[in-house]
């Protein structure tokens, strides 16, 4: 099975969640799936290039499952983009809106050697806020960002128009 079709088959649409109005897509079923689960995390690899990074950024919280299972695979580590007041350390700050709501995103200060290159994954590609959020914070703490991979994009969300000129990796785009 082509891997879209893999992905749309393990995601389920969840009505007015987390708020009325909100159509919440759900991907626990995909990360359930073990041989589902390990083709997604594959076809992230191949698509970016298993050399093309040299440490993997998860943003929280399912991104960290993506993120530990591509650095696990690839022989690289993780560092998490986490939501406020999680790191211990001096951190880099963002804070940005989201599909529903708002937010701010934390990533250590020193989580990156300068210049390193950093594959940033998610679940889901929705307005683009997390994601545009995200690859500044990794290039203000000295990253170099490499790709950025999602399971899924929503595409009538236009979160591209939010990082232009990023290589953006969808293996769902609906
Ligand atoms: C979801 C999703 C992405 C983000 C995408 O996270 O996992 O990180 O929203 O939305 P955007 O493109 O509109 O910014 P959520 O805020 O629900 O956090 P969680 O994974 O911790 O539940």
């Amino acid at each position: 099975m082509e891997i879209a079709d893999l992905v749309a088959s393990k995601v389920l649409d969840v009505p007015d969640f987390p708020k009325p109005g909100v159509l919440f897509k759900d991907l626990m079923p995909l990360f359930a799936d073990g041989p589902a689960f390990a083709a997604a995390i594959d076809a992230i690899i191949a698509e970016q290039g298993a050399d093309s990074f040299d440490v993997v950024a998860g943003i929280e919280a399912r991104g960290f499952v993506i993120a530990a299972a591509v650095a696990y695979a690839t022989g690289k580590g993780v560092v998490p983009i986490r939501k406020a007041g999680k790191l211990p350390r001096k951190t880099v700050a963002a804070t940005y809106a989201l599909e529903y709501g708002e937010a701010t995103l934390e990533v250590h200060a020193d989580a990156f050697i300068a210049g390193e290159r950093v594959l940033v994954v998610d679940d889901v590609l929705a307005t683009g806020g997390t994601a545009a959020a995200t690859l500044g914070l990794v290039e203000e703490a000295g990253g170099t960002v490499s790709g950025f991979s999602v399971l899924l994009e929503l595409a009538f969300l236009e979160g591209r128009a939010k990082l232009a000129g990023r290589p953006i990796h969808a293996l769902l785009t609906v």
